[in-house]
């Protein structure tokens, strides 16, 4: 098939691109290099450093393509607190520029990157795809809510295929965010450069992280679907936090005094997939276990990483 990747510069897109192309896929990335690194790009794939808010140039893109893989976003949590105008433009705004610039190009087949956020505080685990969407405490929650309903209304009105993949806590090499917040990245570059290892929550939170070759191959099984479809992507497995830093203390055989950042707010606290949809209707499942993942992801910042202190 021939698959338009939006932020396929970025950390995900970058996995997912590489998967696509070694199934034979013909890749063009979309992504404005605000966030990704173009470094991370597959030289296989054709590159367009194009912004969702250029409809027209999108349109001019997207003719002849078989399906777009949407994960183009502004991700960053606390950011989005500060800037909530930024984010619904380049998020909701950008996102219904790229369906419009879809249906003028005849191109109707969207898997779009979700998010477990979507819940909110849910009301019991693990997670299913029926549960409500929950209460957001920030505007890049609200972004991700209001980015499906838009996909969605593009399948009801305009017959679109649409596939919603909600994400648990993706996690693995290549994950360059900046700032980043995320956790395991964060610990292993602490850990790594001997750093006190930031802890939010003295790291009782449970999460269900998820490796990234794990969540890009998800996205390969969506794409042959008609209709519309939402999916967990989860190991259906709840790690507290604090012990993914026990884990990573063993697999660099020393320990580094803990960074108590005390709370912090809008993090919930636990969040753990039933991924039992996605395993029936794709015989999707998670092959990749924790302390694999967790190997792969040091030895990659190993590699690429040069401490700052
Ligand atoms: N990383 C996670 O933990 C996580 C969890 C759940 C969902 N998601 C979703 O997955 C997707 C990818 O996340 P990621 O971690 O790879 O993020 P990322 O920041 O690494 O990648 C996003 C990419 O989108 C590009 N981009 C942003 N706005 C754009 C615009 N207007 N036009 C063109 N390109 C634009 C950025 O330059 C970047 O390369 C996002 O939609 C995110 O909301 C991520």
């Amino acid at each position: 098939m021939k698959i338009v990747v939006t932020g396929g510069a970025g950390f995900i897109g970058s996995h997912v691109n590489e998967l696509l192309l070694n199934q034979g896929h013909k890749v063009i990335v979309v992504d404005n290099l605000s966030k990704g690194h173009k470094d991370s790009l597959d030289q296989r794939a054709s590159f367009h450093q194009v912004s969702l808010e250029d409809q027209k140039q999108l349109e001019e893109i997207l003719a002849g393509h078989d399906a777009v893989i949407h994960m183009a976003s502004f991700i960053e949590v606390g950011e989005s607190v500060k800037k909530p105008v930024e984010f619904a433009q380049n998020n909701i705004v950008g996102t219904i520029k790229l369906l419009e610039a879809m249906k003028n190009a005849g191109v109707k087949k969207i898997v779009f990157s979700s998010s477990a956020c979507v819940y909110g505080v849910p009301k019991k685990l693990p997670i299913t795809e029926d549960d409500p969407l929950g209460e957001q405490e920030n505007p890049y929650g609200i972004t991700k809510i209001t980015m499906e309903a838009f996909c969605k209304l593009y399948h009801n009105l305009f017959n679109f295929d649409v596939t919603i993949l909600r994400y648990f806590n993706p996690y693995g090499p290549g994950e360059l965010h900046e700032p980043e917040t995320h956790a395991i990245p964060n610990f292993v570059k602490a850990i790594l450069s001997k750093q006190p290892v930031p802890l939010f929550w003295k790291g009782e939170q449970v999460r269900d992280f998820i490796y990234i070759d794990d969540l890009a191959a998800a996205h390969i099984l969506a794409l042959p679907l008609q209709g519309l479809h939402i999916y967990n992507v989860g190991t259906e497995t709840g790690v507290k936090v604090a012990d993914v830093v026990k884990k990573i203390f063993e697999l660099v055989g020393y320990e580094i005094p803990i960074d108590d950042k005390g709370k912090r707010k809008g993090d919930v606290p636990s969040l753990v997939a039933s991924s039992e949809k996605i395993k029936k209707e794709l015989g999707w499942s998670a092959k990749v276990g924790l302390d694999e993942g967790l190997k792969k992801t040091i030895a990659f910042f190993q590699s690429s990483f040069t401490p700052s202190r």
